[in-house]
């Protein structure tokens, strides 16, 4: 059959154009294959989950699942399919009572890569604690579910394992990781949610706080910006410059993942729901969760984030944003900027202070903006200028920053 045979119209003898590819042109193709069941399935996403248990020995265990699934909802039970060539399996099956399903979030692809991969025994070098029930639970997991073996049925080479819900806790609002035709990648609503009508008013909101941060970047000379939460982002959403020669640029629309080193302000003067996600995204710095909390604390305490270096900054934004790409060759290298970056980022007192302050080299100073809620509304960032920037200075630059941002809660409300 040609290719324009169902027309009708090549049966009139005239030249059927498909793609702009003339009949007449087209080689002959060979018919299609019949799929396999795998080729076909790829076609369908599912979820990502690592089932922990304990081996034998005791030795904490984790193997990447796709077929979690839920079973029943009186009694609770769950589900999920395991290879009887998994390695993973053979060990943990003769002793298995009880186990925990980790759901895991979009940050983890390179944990469940290395596990997948079956290269490190075990869970060596991937943080995780005991679950409520004593499994291995993941840090970083959206969620984890406790449960107890309920039965083991093979069906050809997998066997069902159906567990017993004892204990589920959801404890991320992170987004899941998805495999689909062979990769990993992220869920992306199609619809709108509240999440998307927030982030909508918001930006009409911040049109409001134009003449202040205008007044401060007039007063000061420096590049003032707004940064708005947009689901696991943080989001420029409006920005005052001093047009010159050596002006600092952030653009607006300029995106950074709201996990360590990022999104601290945010995490640190936000609801505790938005500071345990934040505190559960962490997957560069290499920070300890207690470490990242700490920062998070002296954010508090101080009342405003302060950073510092020029250059390592411009790097560590460009790294962020490669590493959005999910370039696996270069992961590790980003990853390595990132966690370079931790220390300056976060000052941590005099005695802390990285040696880029003694050029004075003063980044950026970000106070938060509360709304007529009294919860955290925005960022309000003033980026420091491309000159040395003394102690007094500094100081009067935080003053003004944060009168700034006093003055937009007024207006909001907050
Ligand atoms: C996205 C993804 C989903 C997977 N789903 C399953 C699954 O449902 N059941 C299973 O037994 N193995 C599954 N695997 C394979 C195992 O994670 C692992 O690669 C396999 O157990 C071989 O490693 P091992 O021999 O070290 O256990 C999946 C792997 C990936 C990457």
């Amino acid at each position: 059959m040609t290719a324009g045979a169902p027309g009708g119209v090549a049966g009139a003898g005239l030249p059927v154009v498909l793609d702009g590819v003339s009949d007449k042109d087209a080689q002959p193709v060979a018919a299609p294959r019949p799929a396999t069941l795998r080729q076909v399935m790829a076609q369908y996403p599912t979820g990502v989950t690592v089932i922990t248990s304990r081996d034998p020995d005791g030795v904490p265990r984790g193997q990447v699942v796709g077929t979690f699934l839920r079973v029943s909802d009186e009694p609770e039970l769950v589900g999920f399919f395991a290879m009887h060539a998994s390695r993973t399996w053979l060990a943990t099956k003769p002793t298995l009572t009880q186990f925990c399903v980790n759901i895991v979030s979009d940050h983890q692809e390179a944990l469940c890569q290395s596990l997948a991969s079956g290269s490190a025994p075990g869970l060596t070098g991937i943080p995780h604690s005991a679950s409520h029930d004593g499994n291995p639970a993941l840090h970083g997991a959206i969620a984890h579910i406790d449960c107890t073996v309920e039965q083991i049925l093979p069906f050809g080479d997998h066997d069902f394992v159906v567990g017993r819900v004892t204990h589920a806790h959801h404890v991320s609002a992170a987004h899941p990781l998805v495999f689909f035709r062979g990769g990993f990648g992220r869920f992306a609503s199609t619809s709108r949610t509240g999440n998307d009508h927030d982030f909508r008013a918001q930006l009409a909101e911040v049109d409001l706080l134009r003449p202040e941060m205008d007044a401060l970047a007039a007063a000061t000379g420096c590049a003032v910006t707004i940064n708005a939460l947009d689901g696991d982002e943080t989001v420029v959403v409006a920005a005052a410059t001093q047009a010159g020669p050596r002006a600092l640029r952030v653009r607006v629309g300029q995106r950074l993942p709201f996990a360590a080193p990022f999104g601290s302000l945010e995490a640190a003067f936000g609801p505790d729901a938005l500071r345990q996600r934040w505190l559960d995204a962490d997957v560069t710095t290499g920070n300890t969760r207690e470490q990242n909390a700490a920062v998070l604390d002296a954010v508090r305490a101080r009342g405003y984030m302060i950073s510092y270096g020029h250059d390592a900054h411009a790097r560590i934004v460009s790294a962020a944003q490669q590493l959005a790409k999910r370039d696996p060759a270069r992961r590790a290298e980003y990853l390595a900027e990132l966690r370079n970056f931790d220390a300056v980022y976060n000052g941590k007192g005099s005695a802390g202070l990285p040696p880029e302050f003694a050029a004075g080299e003063l980044r950026s100073i970000a106070v938060p903006v509360y709304g007529f809620d009294g919860g955290l509304a925005y960022g309000l960032t003033l980026w420091g200028p491309a000159r040395p920037v003394s102690r007094a200075e500094q100081g009067t630059l935080v003053t003004a920053a944060l009168r700034c941002a006093g003055a937009c809660s007024g207006i909001l409300g907050g």
